[in-house]
């Protein structure tokens, strides 16, 4: 399978690595271009590419953006992908520390619904509410006690089968939180963001946020605020914060 993968920062770049090492052809692009991601693309076995070319001939395209680059993405880049390629999401929204305030995100508050329009072509999100850190170590084989568990949504079933298996590949169990309307509950600021659970606890959380995100709005968003000023002001409150 060809993997595409648009972002090469921490997270893309991992994901890329993880990949190449489980048999995959990946191309990886970012802005700066092919020549900047020589290096990169050489040690991990990945092919440095344009965002054009990421986004053509793969199976999986992976977007591994700060939101706020969403809008900046080559315009009609998707229009002519054939439907059954799967677009993986995997951005947080951060407005007040990186991707200031997008009047139309705030609007619904549903980070990968905006994606999703944006892009013109449905997604699944998914790997945003893991820590780059823990796909890198804490894959575990199936059936394992304690196997982390991470979140899906997504509109496409067979797009997100396909995404079910790549998750179980990289060594965790996946959670379908349902269509991409129902993705606020994997977003920065509930309960099941970055905590590294298993499957278990997972459903348990998810369940307790039931369905209506009105209810839950102020809660999560208020929540992922107040966890921008501890990111800033101290980095390792944060993680342990994640933990409790
Ligand atoms: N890091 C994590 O642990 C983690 C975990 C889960 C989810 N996420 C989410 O995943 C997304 C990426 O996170 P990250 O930590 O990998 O970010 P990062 O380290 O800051 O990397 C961002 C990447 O995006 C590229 N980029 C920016 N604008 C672009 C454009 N217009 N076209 C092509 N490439 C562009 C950058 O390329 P240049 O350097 O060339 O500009 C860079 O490679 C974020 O939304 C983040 O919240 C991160």
């Amino acid at each position: 399978m060809n993997i595409g993968i648009i972002g090469s920062g921490e997270l893309g770049s991992l994901l890329a690595s993880k990949f190449v090492k489980l048999g995959y052809s990946v191309s990886i692009a970012n802005s700066r271009g092919p020549a900047s991601l020589k290096q990169l693309a050489g040690e991990i076995g990945a092919e440095a590419a344009t965002v054009e070319e990421a986004a053509q001939n793969k199976e999986v395209i992976i977007i591994a953006l700060p939101q706020k680059s969403i809008p900046d993405l080559p315009k009609g880049l998707f229009e002519q992908l054939p439907e059954d390629v799967v677009i993986i999401e995997t951005g947080n929204y951060y407005p007040n520390i990186r991707d200031g305030h997008i009047t139309e995100l705030d609007k619904s508050g549903i980070d990968s619904l905006w994606v999703q329009q944006q892009l013109g072509f449905p997604v699944v999100k998914v790997f945003n509410s893991i820590l780059a850190t823990s796909i890198k170590d804490l894959g575990r084989p199936k059936g394992e006690k304690g196997r982390i568990a991470i979140a899906v949504s997504g509109d496409n079933l067979k797009s997100k089968d396909v995404v079910f298996k790549l998750v179980d590949e990289l060594g965790f169990d996946s959670f379908d939180i349902g269509p991409i309307t129902q993705s606020w509950k994997q977003q920065p600021g509930s309960s099941i963001y970055c905590r590294d659970i298993d499957l278990g606890e997972l459903k348990k959380r998810v369940g307790a946020m039931g369905t209506v995100w009105p209810d839950m709005r102020d809660q999560i968003l208020g929540q992922r605020t107040t966890w921008e000023a501890l990111m800033i002001t101290d980095y390792p409150a944060y993680l342990k914060e994640l933990k409790d």
